[in-house]
């Protein structure tokens, strides 16, 4: 079987011509959507993806604000910056870029913004809702995840989803999101003694595990979707996911690449949650 691909660019590229239609409407009522975002220190990953964001930002007409700190700030006048930004009407959305220096930790932070501004759906009070089914900002990547099935016209009822990882940030609110949409979901996780046979029941198949090429066709069921949330290098330093694509795509039914996959949709559910967010104002 040949497997379809399942385009991030170009799905991210419809949601954001969606996106600009209702920048339109919000300029129309002289709200422009702004977002903020927090970099602390100097990981060069980090500062990559905060480039993009304000890159995305512009190319839509939101407004964006960065606030560059040094790697010693402390975690009060962290907060104090946060804070600040709680109280600013021309910022809609709040990123705190993860993750943050030793010194700070990273609960107290994500609790100090405000849960109307928290265009992440880090905030303990936005993680509940979303538990509860009740409409919240969603974590940027599993929400970008869901678009790419619905987009792709995938079904989801009835299915077993498998999420391999079990982070905060993806593979926790990636299950919760699947079971809302009634697919029985799995969590397999680095302790996890026997992968193969769990992944190999797997319809849709979602990796989040931070491994270079370490699904291989032997771990997929032939025809199931496999979503690969994985930035890696691999050995020439060029960007590979955490599936070896060449070995699982003509055993998928659909695949998402990497670069171009899920990457490109992490953005763009940002951009979505923070134009949500200035259009929550008019309510
Ligand atoms: N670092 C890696 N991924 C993310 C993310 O989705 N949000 C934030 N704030 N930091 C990150």
């Amino acid at each position: 079987m040949s497997s379809a691909l399942i385009s991030g660019k170009e799905i991210g590229q419809e949601i954001r011509n969606e996106l600009a239609e209702r920048i339109n409407t919000l300029k129309n009522q002289d709200i422009i959507p702004g977002l903020a975002v927090i970099l602390v220190g100097n990981n060069s990953a980090s500062k990559t993806y905060v480039s993009n964001k304000q890159k995305t930002c512009e190319a839509l007409g939101m407004h964006s604000r960065l606030l560059s700190f040094e790697s010693d700030l402390s975690e009060d006048e962290l907060v104090e910056a946060i804070h600040s930004l709680n109280n600013d009407p021309k910022i809609h959305g709040i990123l705190v870029q993860l993750p943050l220096p030793k010194q700070i930790t990273e609960s107290k932070v994500l609790a100090a913004i405000s849960p109307d501004k928290d265009v992440d759906g880090f905030h303990p009070i936005n993680v509940g809702k979303m538990m509860l089914g009740q409409e919240t900002f969603l974590p940027c990547t599993p929400y970008g995840v869901m678009k790419l099935l619905e987009y792709s016209g995938i079904e989801i009822a009835g299915k077993h989803a498998v999420v391999i990882g079990r982070s905060h940030i993806v593979g926790k609110p990636m299950g919760q999101l699947l079971l809302q949409k009634d697919a029985t979901v799995t969590y397999a996780h680095s302790k996890t003694p026997n992968l193969k046979e769990i992944t190999l029941q797997a319809d849709i198949l979602v990796v989040a595990v931070g491994r270079t090429k370490m699904i291989t066709s032997d771990y997929v069921k032939e025809g199931a979707v496999v979503i690969d949330v994985g930035m890696n290098r691999d050995e020439n330093n060029r960007l590979c996911g955490d599936v070896d694509f060449e070995s699982v795509k003509d055993k998928a039914s659909f695949i998402t690449p990497v670069p171009g996959g899920v990457g490109p949709m992490t953005i763009t559910m940002l951009m979505a949650n923070t134009v949500q967010s200035a259009e929550n104002e008019l309510r």
